[in-house]
């Protein structure tokens, strides 16, 4: 059966851009956006260009480098906002204006302190002025999440009949839970006239840890594109990573879904965009964490040296990294010692193997980890022989 694709559309540059302390100059942001591109990102959002002119000229600056990939901007549901992002988008090769306005409850009432029709006109006139300029305008009911479904079908409606390509329904205080955001999706997917005629999309933050699962929920009900960023950096716990929804569609191939991106070149991506935007990524981070593939407890050692599928279910090459490392540390056992003593060179015998792990075991209670030159220490302490 084949499966069905799905675009990746990466925010790092804008969503994950506003985080504070993470801000990119334009050199920095036409790196990173030629990185996604070689990723195989479809879609690359740019930045919201009214919100600075730095940022204006960070968007212009990704028009004129990338070649292949759609490169999106942001603005809100006002013309001069979608004025000036045509205007930054000129150079693009294809253009796209995301506009959008809040839709739940809250945001109409104390936020925007309008009416439900009052927006929906606003929606539609949004979209209709986006599409003076560009072609191809996706619309955002921000706090689709919290908002009633009968309405935000409605507002969707709205959107496509002024012409919107991609309908985005962001989770943007990450309240839903996954059942709750896929039945969504296939509910407007479902009731929404005109929807073939457009993308649906889906944009979850990740405030409750929930991002990764309610977007999958959402590309199995009806979402064509997703909406992402590298290592997860976003707005408060941040956006759906990107690694982990794409290794997700690969490691299941019963979802039927796939994309274009290069998961080889996930870990150096993941990388520049840590060290450009000084945001750490954490060690037990999924797929791009500096523990993602290390092993430090005997058992588990133990298994991964005479089989990595034993505790492993992504093989690490597939994102990039050279292996799995095995970490020696109070809990490693023999196994593990041989495993890495023969690395720097050394087989011992089996009783060789006794004697070293001893004077192994003392090093280990001092030091949170035994490094490669404590091996050598520990083989010459005991004037070992080899096998
Ligand atoms: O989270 C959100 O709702 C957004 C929109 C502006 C797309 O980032
Ligand atoms: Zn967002």
């Amino acid at each position: 059966m084949n499966k069905r694709q799905i675009q990746i559309f990466d925010t790092t540059l804008r969503d994950g851009e506003q985080v504070p302390g993470s801000k990119l100059n334009s050199e920095q942001k036409v790196k990173i956006a030629l990185q996604l591109e070689a990723l195989g990102v479809d879609i690359i959002e740019a930045g919201f260009p009214i919100s600075s002119p730095g940022d204006f000229s960070s968007v212009q600056a990704v028009c004129k480098e990338v070649r292949n990939a759609t490169i999106c901007a942001l603005s809100r549901a006002v013309e001069k906002d979608i004025e000036v992002a045509a205007e930054a988008l000129k150079y693009a090769k294809k253009p796209r204006i995301h506009t959008g306005i809040g839709t739940s409850e809250s945001h109409i009432k104390h936020k925007l302190k309008s009416t439900q029709s009052e927006i929906l006109l606003r929606a539609g006139q949004a979209v209709a002025y986006a599409k003076k300029f560009v072609e191809d305008v996706e619309f955002y009911a921000e706090d689709a999440g919290r908002t009633e479904n009968e309405y935000l079908a409605r507002v969707c409606e709205e959107a496509i009949k002024n012409g919107a390509t991609v309908l985005n329904i962001p989770d943007t205080t990450g309240y839903c839970l996954p059942e709750e955001y896929g039945a969504k999706i296939k509910y407007l997917y479902e009731n929404v006239r005109g929807i073939e005629k457009a993308v649906l999309s889906t944009h979850c933050h990740n405030d409750l840890g929930l991002a990764t699962a309610n977007t999958i929920a959402g590309a199995q009900n009806g979402a064509s594109q997703i909406e992402c960023t590298l290592n997860g950096i976003g707005e408060r716990a941040g956006n759906t990573s990107l690694e982990e929804v794409v290794m997700i569609m690969k490691q299941h191939p019963y979802l039927n879904l796939d994309t274009n991106i290069n998961t080889k070149k996930i870990f150096e991506t993941s990388r520049m965009v840590s060290e450009l935007m000084f945001m750490p990524i954490q060690p037990n981070k999924a797929i791009v964490g500096a523990n993602a593939f290390a092993h430090s407890s005997g058992i588990h050692q133990d298994g991964v040296i005479k089989n990595r599928a034993t505790y492993e279910i992504i093989d690490p090459e597939e994102v990039g990294v050279d292996k799995s490392s095995i970490i020696l540390t109070a809990r490693s056992g023999r196994a593990a010692l041989a495993f890495r003593l023969s690395e720097v060179g050394y087989n011992l015998t089996r009783e060789g193997l006794n004697t070293a792990y001893k004077n192994f075991l003392k090093y280990a209670d001092t030091k949170k980890e035994v490094q490669d030159e404590d091996l050598h220490k520990i083989v010459e302490e005991c004037n070992l022989v080899e096998a």
